[in-house]
């Protein structure tokens, strides 16, 4: 398995499996009391270009019940020093370093030049501790054989959704992107994806033949953090592609409705769907700890 954990297509279909099963088996230790002390005496240092809930609390408590501890660094990349020089610091100190950067670039170099693991946290381009959580849920709810199972990601084509790119270049899945014209995002990603894939990876701007057939409803803010100035372009942009109601409707009876956080209720979700009974969003919250735990546990012992 490669060292850091930066981008999923980085690994292979069996990797991320064992991955997945081991976030399980660390989910029933954790919830039955079970110690699992894998990372005793080890160190995390974790950089924050950007806001976070979920994932600094994941990943700080993730290092605390795996023995260990971790330090938080919030700091913009490459202005008080160069970020090959804040790697080469970083790793004669700790084990691994986790990053949410806005450049992909600067996680990059970050692994390029630190000895120990790196893992991305979120970058402009992906997000892949959130699909693995996500992938987690989903095995949960719609059970383990994840073949012919369809997700429909309705809004922009973001990092998130170029994880889930990158997930279904492995693990064949039906994926499609349900976007208004000119947000498909990152097009080389996906069309690579395309490439690898044994499943499907689709983009249409039809919200109606988007979410036939869907197990699964996803959507995710319109604005991303670093985009604020096309807050309102977005806005009028993505205003038919709301899950609501009616647009649940278009999917399978039992879709699930998953979302990666935080919502902005009212814009790309409204408050029924996210309440909901289908809806599974705080699950998928729990799993970020169990999955990232999973990861640690992984490349740091
Ligand atoms: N989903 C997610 O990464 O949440 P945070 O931005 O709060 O970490
Ligand atoms: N696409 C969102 C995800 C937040 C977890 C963002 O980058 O802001």
């Amino acid at each position: 398995m490669v060292g850091d954990f930066i981008c999923l297509s980085d690994f292979s279909a069996e990797e991320l499996l064992h991955l997945l099963d081991f976030a399980d088996e660390i989910k029933r230790r954790q919830r039955g009391g079970i110690p699992h002390r894998i990372l005793e005496g080890k160190t995390l240092a974790m950089i924050f270009e950007k806001p976070s809930l979920r994932t600094r609390v994941t990943f700080q408590t993730g290092m605390f019940q795996l023995g260990g501890q971790s330090i938080l660094i919030e700091t913009r990349l490459g202005k008080r020093e160069s970020v090959p020089d804040v790697a080469r610091n970083l790793d004669r100190w700790v084990d691994g370093i986790m990053a949410r950067t806005f450049q992909h670039e600067h996680v990059l170099e970050l692994a390029q030049y630190a000895r120990v693991p790196v893992i991305n946290a979120l970058t402009d381009k992906l997000h892949p501790c959130q699909i693995l959580a996500d992938v987690q849920t989903l095995r949960e709810h719609k059970g383990p054989g994840l073949s012919g199972i369809k997700v429909a990601f309705v809004g922009d084509g973001n990092n998130v959704f170029n994880s889930w790119a990158t997930f279904a270049a492995r693990i064949p899945i039906q994926l499609t992107l349900v976007c208004p014209p000119g947000y498909e995002g990152d097009i080389s990603i996906v069309a690579q994806a395309q490439r690898e894939t044994q499943g499907s990876i689709e983009i249409t701007n039809d919200v109606a033949a988007g979410l036939r057939g869907a197990d699964a409803v996803y959507t995710d803010v319109w604005t991303s953090m670093g985009q604020e100035e096309e807050a309102a372009a977005r806005t009028k942009a993505f205003a038919s592609y709301q899950v609501n109601g009616q647009l649940m409707a278009l999917a399978k009876p039992d879709a699930v409705f998953m979302h990666c956080l935080p919502a902005h209720r009212g814009e790309e979700v409204t408050d029924e769907v996210m309440d909901s009974p289908n809806s599974i969003v705080f699950d998928q919250a729990e799993n970020r700890l169990h999955a990232q735990k999973a990861v640690l546990a992984t490349l740091m012992r």
